[in-house]
């Protein structure tokens, strides 16, 4: 058993002074010290040992697998040390080069499909308004026919600010604002930040960007919606989309919607990006609830409405196929200098 412990230890020291990868390493490591390995199928024969010589079986099973164990460590310090260095010499910047002259700079993306929607709905007779980032919570969600007990007014979702505001959730509030503020008949979109208490992933982050839009008109309808999205998304994706409408649930809207546009990554076939389902949701939209417009100062006997929340750093994905929500305010020029 000594002679086998020996030969053993031997044999993983030298496999592990040649391995060229981490695989290469890691294998070994599983073969001779994982639990269903052989140091540990030797163990188990310690039984089968005379008693006498168990100490110095034990002893020498210990000092293989520390010598092991310790090989292994250097060698995987070695990788790492190698894959800095490859790492450094790749991507080094020589400070003493005289700068490379001035660099045009680009539109982020997200600026980008902004403008365009922008022009697309100034073209249509739309005013393009600003709101504050910081809200009260009576625009963000009272004014919004939003009650009290909502899920959304959650402490989780909202970073609420010491002095009583918060930062909005949504573009919705500036809605709100546009009922104060314009008069009837009104066509108004309203682009911006805004934040949620989110738990920062691929396709989550706690600032994004949306696009607000309300139209309020004597006898608006259901079908002046579907004509107006149709040709917000035709304007953006420079081709007819096949769209879908779906009830959907949001207080200041009735009826309301979800818009889900056939993904244009599959054509519907089903993909990753649409999770083999063939649509992608987009665009929640609806009729202005009469609650919201009475608040707002308008009658909804005279008047109705229209509204929408374009999902806007969720189009800029789809739009580019990028795949992580975090890229686009990371500030790695890398990844900018593409647009
Ligand atoms: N404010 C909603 C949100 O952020 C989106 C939304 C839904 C806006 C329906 C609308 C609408 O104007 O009609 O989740």
């Amino acid at each position: 058993m000594t002679e086998q412990l020996r030969e053993l230890e031997a044999r993983a020291l030298a496999g592990v002074a040649s391995a060229a990868t981490p695989e290469e390493v890691e294998a070994i490591r599983v073969d001779v010290l994982g639990r269903k390995g052989r140091l540990a199928a030797i163990s188990r024969e310690m039984g089968k040992v005379p008693p006498e010589e168990r100490g110095l079986i034990g002893k020498l099973l210990n000092q293989a697998k520390t010598s092991i164990e310790a090989a292994i460590a250097g060698r995987e310090d070695a990788f790492e040390q190698e894959k800095l260095a490859r790492r450094l010499d790749a991507e080094w910047l020589d400070l003493t080069l005289p700068p490379p002259g001035v660099r045009p700079g680009s539109l982020h993306p997200l600026t980008r499909i902004q403008r365009e929607i922008e022009d697309l709905f100034v073209s249509l007779g739309f005013t393009v308004l600003d709101g504050p980032e910081v809200e009260s919570e009576y625009n963000n969600f009272d004014a919004l026919n939003i009650p009290p007990d909502h899920p959304a007014r959650d402490m989780q979702d909202t970073f609420w600010l010491e002095n009583g505001m918060l930062l909005r959730t949504h573009t919705s509030p500036v809605q709100v604002r546009g009922m104060q503020t314009l008069p009837l008949p009104l066509r108004m979109i309203a682009p911006g930040r805004v934040f949620r208490n989110e738990e920062v992933d691929a396709s989550h982050e706690h600032t994004f960007y949306q696009l607000e839009g309300m139209m309020v008109d004597r006898e608006v309808s259901v079908a002046h919606l579907i004509y107006f999205m149709k040709t917000l998304l035709a304007g953006i994706f420079k081709r007819d989309v096949t769209v879908r409408l779906r009830p959907g649930y949001f207080p200041f809207v009735e009826p309301g919607f979800e818009l889900d546009i056939q993904c244009l990554i599959c054509g519907g076939s089903g993909c990753p990006v649409c999770k083999q389902s063939g649509w992608v949701e987009l665009l929640p939209c609806g009729l202005v609830h009469p609650n919201v417009l009475r608040l707002g100062g308008i009658d909804p006997g005279e008047w109705s409405g229209f509204a929408f929340g374009l999902g806007l750093t969720r189009l800029v994905m789809m739009r580019y196929g990028i795949d992580d929500i975090r890229q686009l305010q990371g500030g790695d020029l890398r990844f900018l200098r593409q647009f």
